[in-house]
Order: structure tokens, then sequence, then C-alpha cells
């Protein structure tokens, strides 16, 4: 199956950044050479506009597009497209001063002068008065022009506001979704330090000098701020969408992003995007760091069913917020920009084209340093890349499919880390769900990263790492995945809260204990550094062999059906199970009992994969440091090899016969990449 590109009128691989000329508008020489240092550097796109509102009105009421006009013909004179960007991410300081309403109040009930950037209320009907105003009139003059192929709508919404009018929209969403307040009082275990509600006026948002204790309260909170950003982002759309306009409308999300639930957001938005900043270069193995990126790909492109995502944000170099601003050695760039087309990505834009001259962000890095011409190294590889973008025409519109499903949910993630439990410090949820993905991500294995909800009859295997929370019709999906022949992972931890953080009551793991067979007593927290090891029972039915460490969480469980894999080594629960099994209609279910380093998941999903015949990119296993990915219209195979080590390695691949398509020539069975070396094979 292959997806249409974003735009008929630019239907190849997207090279671009974010562009601001409102910054240089005195400085009318750096416009009409940014425009041939674009061409130069081979960049098709460019997204404009996003912290422009004080230059398209510059007074209440008062609009002035002609530069905007100006820009958008001379791009499409010079053959360049754009992202309009809605300006909402920040605003001019008349409105602030004008409306203090529209400035967003922290949860210590303070409100926040004017200043930085996103932190609007997004409740405050003068906001949203002023935001459809400018989006209808840019919508008005730009929705037709022929280099606008896009809305990049505001800029990565986040944050939440505390102010009356969201007190108020918090206490109607609660009313609204439980009705009366004993059903809320039961929802959240308010009778706990005497903390029931008896009128709905006393309930507001959670506060460090109020209420912030109580978990229930906690989630439907997030749940709101999602609920009530997305309604944000709809009343944004439907100005932009006033006039009949194709445009396709994208928000730039932010990596692993906390302070959202994404996955609400998939059905409203037409195209993904990102902003993807990895720490490259960090420590002497990158293999973490480059799945960890990898994870997010694949999170992005899962939300939308595999349809290509944008990665509408990268460094060409540096970065300026992170704790060491430090470059990106030679051949990373073009390896991880590359690696996000692997993972689904029609597209690799920068924040930003040209370094600005003054303000916070005048050290990030840019296609164009402050020297201001093309003679720099940066600049050299931009362009080589843009070069190399420009021969993936054939890879527009394919997608990556997947047989894994890792099960990465944000209600769970709030959940799991709001809960005080076995252990306060270093409960690690995100990086044990990356521990999962890293061990299919080392094999060459493609995987959806996907919330919980989704449907998951697609999928060979899915994993589950601590699924704390099971929300209403989770288990039966899992229940039915499994009874038709799926094979279910799942960890200590799973199974212990239902949707409002209420524990399941007679025994964990809640309504996941019957799929897996085991009963979870206890879970016992080891200390830092503190280590156990699970030992391997001869003959079990994986063909997995040997002893593993297990730290930080080790659960207790007892035999409700499932066979034993492995057992605990030491203290008073050595002997006891520690790897299950469960066969369970005509599939199976493993639970991992024990919190285990990298060696287990290596080997457990290696024979895992073996046993189930998953697909690996290239056919066999893969050499330290390298990944590899195919991109596929179901007809034709894009195989991309990455090679994220320092050290040159020689990748073998089966029978078939490949080109290089950024070369043009002919492939041998065995690859040889170069430090940081990355190809894009076509299959023959
Ligand atoms: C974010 C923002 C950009 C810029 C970059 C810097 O992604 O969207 O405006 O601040 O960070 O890395
Ligand atoms: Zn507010």
């Amino acid at each position: 199956m292959k997806f249409k590109p974003v735009s008929d009128k630019m239907p190849k691989m997207l090279h671009g950044a974010d562009y601001s000329p409102e910054q240089w508008a005195d400085y009318p020489e750096v416009l009409e050479e940014d425009i041939r240092l674009m061409k130069l550097a081979n960049c098709n796109v460019m997204s404009v506009g996003i912290f422009s509102w004080a230059k398209l009105e510059p007074e209440e009421g008062k609009f002035t597009f002609e530069w905007m006009d100006r820009l958008l013909d001379s791009f499409y004179e010079n053959g360049i497209y754009a992202f309009l960007a809605t300006p909402s991410g920040a605003r001019p300081a008349w409105m602030s001063e004008q409306y203090p309403e529209v400035l967003r109040v922290v949860a210590n009930r303070v409100r926040n002068l004017h200043g930085r950037r996103h932190n609007h209320c997004y409740t405050s009907p003068v906001y949203r008065e002023k935001v459809q105003i400018i989006n209808s009139k840019l919508a008005d003059r730009y929705a037709d022009h022929p280099a606008v192929i896009g809305w990049h709508v505001s800029n990565e919404y986040g944050g939440e506001c505390h102010c009356p009018y969201c007190q108020e929209a918090f206490r109607a969403w609660l009313q609204q979704k439980y009705k009366t307040l004993d059903t809320l009082n039961a929802a959240w275990w308010t009778t706990f330090w005497s903390h029931t509600y008896s009128s709905w006026s006393q309930v507001e948002s959670p506060a460090p000098h109020g209420e912030s204790m109580v978990h229930g309260h906690n989630l439907d909170w997030k749940r709101f701020v999602t609920d009530q950003t997305l309604d944000f982002f709809r009343h944004e759309v439907k100005a932009v969408r006033a006039i009949k306009s194709e445009l396709p409308v994208t928000a730039n999300f932010m990596e692993l992003f906390e302070g959202l639930n994404y996955a609400q957001f998939a059905e409203d938005i037409d195209i993904i995007s990102w902003d993807s900043y990895p720490t490259w270069h960090d420590r002497q193995d990158e293999s973490y760091l480059a799945a960890y990126t990898a994870m997010n790909h694949d999170w992005f492109r899962a939300l939308k069913g595999g349809k290509p995502f944008l990665l509408m944000e990268s460094t060409p170099s540096l970065t300026n917020w992170q704790s060491v601003s430090k470059l990106k050695r030679p051949g990373m760039h073009i390896l991880s920009s590359l690696q996000a087309v692997a993972h689904g990505s029609d597209s690799v834009q920068y924040f930003q084209w040209r370094k600005s001259r003054g303000s916070s962000e005048k050290f990030h890095g840019a296609v164009v340093d402050h020297v201001g011409h093309e003679h720099t190294r940066v600049f050299q590889e931009v362009k080589e890349l843009g070069a190399g973008l420009a021969t993936l025409d054939e890879v527009v519109g394919t997608t990556v499919e997947a047989e894994v499903a890792i099960l990465f949910d944000t209600e769970n993630r709030w959940a799991v880390k709001d809960a005080q439990g076995p252990r306060n410090t270093g409960i690690y949820y995100e990086r044990t769900v990356t521990e999962h993905y890293q061990a299919f991500w080392e094999q060459g294995i493609a995987v959806d990263v996907v919330d919980s909800a989704k449907d998951l009859s697609k999928y060979k295997v899915v994993v589950a790492p601590m699924l704390y929370m099971v929300r209403p019709g989770v288990a039966e999906n899992i229940e039915k995945f499994v009874q038709k022949g799926g094979t279910f992972v799942t960890t200590y931890w799973s199974g212990i809260v239902d949707e409002h953080d209420l524990c399941f009551l007679g025994g964990f793991p809640g309504p996941l204990r019957k799929i897996v067979g085991v009963w979870s007593e206890e879970i016992d927290g080891l200390y830092d550094g503190e280590t156990n090891h699970i030992k391997v029972i001869g003959n079990n039915e994986l063909g997995l062999r040997g002893e593993f460490v297990a730290k930080e969480l080790c659960d207790l469980i007892h035999l409700e059906g499932a066979e034993v894999l492995a057992e605990y080594g030491a203290d008073f629960y050595a002997g006891r199970p520690a790897l299950t099994v469960n066969q369970y209609g005509e599939g199976k279910a493993y639970y991992i009992a024990s919190r285990n380093d990298r060696a287990f998941h290596q080997a457990f999903f290696e024979k895992l994969a073996d046993q189930l015949s998953i697909n690996r990119a290239t056919g066999g296993l893969l050499p330290k440091g390298v990944s590899a990915q195919i991109r596929t219209d179901g007809d034709n195979q894009f195989l991309f090899l990455m090679n994220f080590s320092n050290e040159r390695k020689e990748v073998h691949l089966s029978e078939q016969k490949y080109v290089d398509v950024l070369t043009g020539t002919e492939v041998s069975q065995t690859v040889s990449l170069q430090r940081l070396g990355v190809k894009v094979l076509k299959q023959q």
C-alpha cells in the first residue's frame, strides 16, 4: 500500500527548515541571498509564520500581510514550497497588555507576565477569538497560494493553564464524565484522608499547595488538559478550514512528550510531524540512543496506522538548550536524517534555516551560520543530504510493515509514574519500554509502538512492558489476540490498576491473570546496584540458555497454569518462577517477572523471533550497532542499513539482488558500511 504524498504539488521527499524572515526585515540582502542558498542546499520546503504574529498584526485589528505575500510569491517562483503556520505559539505584547486573560496561570495560581512563548490559556474566549481571526485571515489570503502545501498549526502544543476559565472547564468536563459527585468520589477514592467532595465547586485542578496526591484526580486533570488542548487545536483548524481548502494540517509533536496524550490527536491531524533532538555522541555506544530515537519514529508513524510522518524539526549541527551543545560528527547528520526516513518520515526538516542574530536561539544550529555563506561544513552536509533525498522519490508514501507491536501507553505512563509504589526513584517506564524495543531494533525487526487501546489483530507479537493500568477493553483485546494465536509478552508491575488508578481486587495481574496463567502475590523493590539473577531451566520450549542479571524489581508469582522457563537464583525467593509461558487458546502469553539486563532481552527476543519466524530486514542477524529497516509499498522494497557504531561493519544480505539508490550502483551480498554509514538499497 502506498500513501499519497503530503502534496501533489511536491511528490518528493521534503527537505527544508523553519524560516523566520520577519527577523531580517531590515536586511533585504539577507532575504534575497536565502533563496539562492535554499536552492543550493537542495531544499524544497520551509515552515513560515510560526512566530510571526507581531509582524502580521502589529496592532489589534491592523494586519500587514505584504511581506508574507512577497515571501510566498518568491518561494513559488523558485520552486520552494511552504508549510504556513498559525501563529498561536506566541502572541504580540499588545494582546497580553489589553487582555490579561490570555496569559496562562500556573499550578500555584499565579498568572504569568507577558514573555517567552507557549504560554497562552487555551480556554480564554479572547485568545480563542484572536486566534480565530488571524487564522481565518491567513486562510483567506493564502489557502490557495500555489506555494503553500499545508498548515503548521501552532508550535509544540504543551503545558497547562489553571485560570478560572480552565477551572470551570475542568469541572464541566468532570460533570460530563461522572454525572454525579458520588461517582466522582468513588472513582477518586476520596474517603482516603477525608477528601470527599460535597459540592462540585470544591473541585479544583491539582496544585502544589493544594490537592496533589489523589491519583485519580491527577489522571483526570491530565486527560482534561489533553482534551482541552485538542479542543483548542480543533478551534484553530476550523478557522483555517473556514474557506474550502484541501490543505492538510499538522501540529509538530515532541520526543516522548508526556504532557499530552498524542493518541487522542491522531484522528484530527492529517499528517503527524515531530521534532527530534537526540544528544548524539554522549556515550561510547550509540545503540541505546539510536534505538530510542527509532522508537520515537515508530511511535509517531503508528499513530496514524503507518502513514508516513514528517520530521518537522531536527538540528543540522547542534542545539543550544541541552546540557552540552555537541556538534554532530561528520556523517551523523546524514545517518540520523535517513534513520527518520527509514522509519517512515517523508521529510527531513530543520530548526532552523538561519541562525538568528539575537535572543535565546542565536547559537542554535542552522543551515546558514552567522558567517552567511555556504562554505561551511554543516551547509555542505545539508546539501549532500538534500541531493540524496532527491533520489528517494519512490520511497515517498511507502510504509513500514510491522509484525511486532510494543505497547507504549500515555495514560499508563502517567499512572505508573504518579503511583507511590515499589520504586519511587527509578520506576523507569520509558527506559523499560525502550530496552524491550531495542532488542528488536538490534535484529532489524520492524515494530509499531502503540497505545494499549489499539487494534492488535494484525500483529504476531505484542509486548506490553509494565502495563500497570489496564483500561476497559484492553484485557479483552489482548485476550482475543492470544486466543487467535498471537504471542503476548508482559512483565512485572502489569495489571495493577483500572482506568481510575484503583487497584484490581482479587489478585494481580488483574484482568491479565488468566491470560498469563500466574498470580503475582508481592513485588520486591531492589536498591540501586543491588542484583539478583534468574536461571533458565534446561530444555525449555524457547531453547533459551544460561543465567541473567535481575535488578530493581522482582515480582513474586505463583503458577496458575503457566510453565516455568526460568527461576530466581537468590534471596528468599530463590527457586521461584521468574519467567513463564502460558498456552492460552491458540496463542501464548509470556510473563517476565523480574527486570532483567540487556543480555536477557537480546537472548529472549531473538529466540522468540526465531520461533515465530518474524521478518528481519536483512533476513539475518546484524552486527552490533547496526540496524536495518524496510519501507515498502507492497511491491517495492527499500532496505535501509544504518551503522551507528564508530567502526566499519559488514552486513550480510540474504539472496536477493539490490541496487544502491543513493549512488545508483549494484550491491554485492556483503555490504560494507563505514562508521556512521548509511545505505538505501532497492530490492530488484
Ligand atoms: C523546538 C521549537 C523550535 C526551537 C527548537 C530548538 O523544537 O519548536 O522553535 O525552539 O525547539 O531546538
Ligand atoms: Zn486558562
